[in-house]
């Protein structure tokens, strides 16, 4: 069965119908075309899916698309404005905190819904925010390092938003 699904994506109104059972993961990359949230483990272990729901991360593989009507969800191609990278794209950038980039959208978008709750978070509160995002290349410092630069161009005035 399939219903109409009405839910704001990356700030814009959007209807589609889905089925009942097709996954929020599936609907953004297949659906809509935006192929910046990763498929990695398709089973809720390793973060490469996450976007923000109401501005809280959450794994895309795990969530009914059907279950998002009338929520915002914001995807990593959400944070580029006129241009400008995100505070927390710019850390990952400046801080060198990605290698071969697979799990990047899934660590900025955990990071991004860390920093909309929390923009001075210490590096306990980053390393739970980030608990359920793997990365296979890094040892997680530079990630670490990165939510802390982006953090702190936030605190400076130096970028707008998470
Ligand atoms: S693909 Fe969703 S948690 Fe791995
Ligand atoms: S940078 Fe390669 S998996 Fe994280």
């Amino acid at each position: 069965m399939a219903r109409l699904l009405e839910l704001t994506l990356n700030g814009r109104p959007r209807v589609d119908a889905v089925p009942d059972n097709r996954l929020l993961l599936d609907y953004l990359r297949e659906a809509v075309g935006l192929t910046g949230t990763k498929t990695g483990c398709d089973g809720g272990e390793c973060g490469a899916c996450t976007v923000l729901i109401d501005d809280r991360p959450a794994l895309s593989c795990l969530t009914l698309a059907a279950t998002v009507g009338g929520k915002r969800v914001d995807t990593v191609e959400s944070l580029v404005r006129a241009g400008t990278l995100s505070a927390v794209q710019r850390g990952f950038h400046e801080k060198l905190g990605s290698q071969c980039g697979y799990c990047t959208p899934g660590f900025v978008m955990a990071s991004a819904g860390l920093l909309r709750r929390n923009p001075a978070p210490s590096e306990f509160e980053i390393r739970k925010a980030l608990g359920s995002n793997i990365c296979r290349c890094t040892g997680y410092v530079k990630i670490i390092e990165a939510v802390q630069h982006a953090a702190s161009l936030l605190a400076r005035g130096e970028a707008g938003a998470p």
